[in-house]
């Protein structure tokens, strides 16, 4: 059914929305490729940031006049809504286009086949499910939000070779070595929220931002003006936060959960970036379903870095979907810290089921990246 050339448009489609995964959020990643009938690349474009021009865009805008008659592949089916920018699958029909295969129809309400429709209903043949795998992985939290109404959720934990987070005594700085550290740094910078609990906080007074220089190597692709620092969430039930911790002095949006209020005088000590929300409790603690349709609102997806406690909590409650391990070649030993809190299996049958998708070296560390499915 489909041509080689077919194939080798949509990956290029696929490689030119991958550029935008710093900076569309919470937009989708979203790729567009035109070529005329003798199949050479007219126009092409990505999903740059949120509010600007969608990828559709840049291409018939490169493609001009040579639109006409000419075939568009794009990794997410055409918008057919007025959102702060008119709809592309009207777009297309105006530039004359003659063709459009997409890869993965869009589950946003305010599309989910009506941009299918409006090309078809104007006589652009459409063809669907190309490469739709390879799409579905440039959007993973786009695809959890709009789909469950609840980011994608990933863990970061690092740990030693025996699966230690920390010394008995608490020491854990550095387990991992400065290019793994770099990593999380990324891993920061691609997503809409990083989330901690209030005991990492009291421990180690992280500032949990994404510092620029630390980028390594992205700091050739992303400039410091385009970079979106993560909103910054602590989950602090019982109201412990203290105020002068680092991460409420940094600027940058930050978020404390809890299951009480917080006292009057703690909020108004708060400076401006800080935002205090109460959600439901489970045993006393945040519920942690609760917490993810409050950030579903508005987040695609969230980094727990936490200790074994909460990170543990979520996966036992079935709410992580990936965890990302950075092992490094040291032993702590038996009194060392575990990696997670999880209840007391009898059977291997009721362990949290792993999938090894990505094993590579960060520098001297090996960096896992696990899907948890159940
Ligand atoms: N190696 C790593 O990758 C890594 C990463 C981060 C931290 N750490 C280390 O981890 C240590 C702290 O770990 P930890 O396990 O004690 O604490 P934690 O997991 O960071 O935080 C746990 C706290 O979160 C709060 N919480 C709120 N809602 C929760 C829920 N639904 N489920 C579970 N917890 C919830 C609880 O306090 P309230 O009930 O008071 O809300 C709980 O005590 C630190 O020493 C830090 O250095 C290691």
């Amino acid at each position: 059914m489909w041509s080689t050339t077919d194939i080798a448009m949509m990956s290029r489609a696929i490689m030119l929305a991958r550029r935008g995964r710093y900076t569309t959020r919470p937009n989708p990643n979203v790729g567009c490729v035109i070529i005329d009938s003798h199949g050479a690349i007219v126009g092409e474009g990505w999903h740059q940031r949120a509010g600007g021009p969608h990828a559709e865009v840049h291409a018939w805008r490169m493609a001009g006049d040579k639109a006409r008659g000419a075939t568009a592949y794009v990794t997410l089916e055409p918008c057919s809504h007025y959102g702060r920018t008119p709809p592309c699958a009207k777009g297309l029909i105006e530039h004359g286009l003659q063709r459009v295969v997409i890869a993965m129809t869009d589950p946003n309400p305010q599309v989910a086949g009506r941009g299918i429709f409006m090309l078809q209903d104007a006589g652009i043949e459409v063809v669907s499910g190309l490469m739709a795998d390879e799409a579905r992985q440039l959007n993973p939290g786009f695809l959890s939000r709009m789909e469950r109404g609840r980011p994608y959720v990933t863990l970061k934990l690092a740990a030693s070779l025996d699966g230690k987070t920390a010394l008995a005594n608490g020491e854990s700085k550095w387990i991992t070595g400065p290019a793994a550290r770099q990593d999380v740094q990324r891993l920061r910078a691609l997503n809409c929220a990083v989330i901690t609990g209030i005991e990492t906080v009291l421990a180690d007074d992280p500032s949990m931002n994404v510092r620029y220089q630390e980028l390594g190597y992205l700091q050739q692709q992303l400039g410091e003006d385009e970079l979106i620092q993560p909103l910054r969430v602590v989950l602090d039930s019982a109201c412990r936060m203290p105020l002068n911790a680092r991460l409420l002095q940094l600027s940058g949006a930050v978020l404390l959960v809890s299951c009480q209020p917080y006292p009057a005088e703690f909020c108004e000590a708060l400076p401006a970036h800080v935002q205090c929300v109460q959600l439901p409790g489970i045993d006393g603690r945040v519920d942690l379903a609760a917490l993810l349709q409050y950030l579903g609102k508005s987040c695609n997806s969230v980094l727990v870095e936490a200790g074994a406690t909460l990170s543990g909590a979520f996966v036992s409650c079935g709410l992580a979907d990936q965890l990302i391990l950075y092992q490094a070649p040291k032993i702590l030993g038996a009194a060392g810290r575990n990696l997670l809190q999880l209840p007391p299996y009898q059977q291997l049958s009721q362990i949290p089921a792993l999938q090894l998708i990505e094993q590579r070296k960060v520098g001297v560390d090996n960096r896992l990246t696990l899907k948890i499915g159940y």
